[in-house]
């Protein structure tokens, strides 16, 4: 069965990667949803009653939950057509002071889960199916004060440039996505709010823009989105400057 897996589903850009699966891509069969709350999925789902939609409550920074997910793909033997790994948290902070779980928590989800999920879900890729890796304008350069968030999607975007191609031969497109600050549970998760000058000061995207535009760029076979003209001249900056000179300014 044509199957989607949308990690990080019940909320923020996941939600609105579901909404825009169900209208961009008709030929999906099913699609699975990734995420701890399992009610919010299920709430989520039953918006869209008409479609096959399953949800999987998975702790994704527990490793018993990469087994489950083998086993739900052992069982049912999908073909997954698109692979969307959304899921992930920031925490803003100075590293010294910072709670030892969330920032290991932070390696383990953003980084970890993410490529075991994509190592499970790749032998059930067709030639013509899709990965798309959720990334970061922090991805561009290091970022004082969400220091290991930005590591963990430099290591997103590296991974997804690698790994798309690797699987080029094999006509499978890998899509990194590159958000600015989006109003999402995000900003709560990751203490945000009136914590950064820098967020306060910068220009939002619209996760459903976000979301729309990037599933849409993936299916025309490219290989990047990033949102917003703002966002795009400060990637080509990250490439042009030296880092030492680009967190001066990127500090959050
Ligand atoms: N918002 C921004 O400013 C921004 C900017 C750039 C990039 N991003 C990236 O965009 C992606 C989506 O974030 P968002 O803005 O939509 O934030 P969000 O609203 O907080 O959504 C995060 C999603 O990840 C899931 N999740 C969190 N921990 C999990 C775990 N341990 N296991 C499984 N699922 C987990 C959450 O569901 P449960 O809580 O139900 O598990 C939720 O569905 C993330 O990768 C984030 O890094 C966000």
């Amino acid at each position: 069965m044509k199957t989607a897996v949308i990690t990080g589903a019940s909320c923020g850009l996941g939600e609105e990667y579901l909404k825009q699966v169900i209208n961009q891509m008709p030929d999906v069969e099913e699609i699975w949803l990734v995420a701890r709350r399992l009610e919010k999925l299920e709430t989520l789902a039953s918006r869209f009653a008409k479609h096959r939609i399953r949800c999987l409550s998975l702790d994704l920074t527990d490793t018993e939950s990469f087994e489950v997910y083998r086993r739900e793909l052992e069982v049912s033997k999908p073909q997954i057509v698109l692979l969307i790994n959304n899921a992930g948290y920031g925490k803003l902070g100075l590293v010294a002071e910072a709670d030892c779980a969330e920032q290991a928590g932070m390696v383990d989800l953003n980084c970890r889960a993410l490529t075991a999920v994509t190592v499970l879900s790749i032998p059930y890729m067709e030639r013509g199916a899709g990965i798309l890796n959720v990334s970061s304008i922090a991805s561009f350069a290091p970022t004082p004060r969400m220091t290991v968030y930005s590591a963990t999607k430099a290591y997103v975007s590296a991974f997804s440039k690698s790994l798309g191609e690797e699987l080029r031969p094999r006509g499978i497109t890998v899509l990194t996505v590159c958000p600015g600050p989006m109003a999402t549970n995000f900003l709560e998760v990751a203490d945000i709010v009136g914590r950064s000058r820098t967020f306060e000061t910068l220009p939002y995207c619209y996760p459903e823009q976000v979301a729309k535009k990037s599933l849409a760029r993936l299916l025309r076979g490219k290989r990047w989105y990033t949102n917003r003209l703002l966002y795009k001249f400060y990637r080509v900056l990250c490439k042009l400057l030296p880092h030492s000179l680009v967190m001066k300014f990127s500090k959050t």
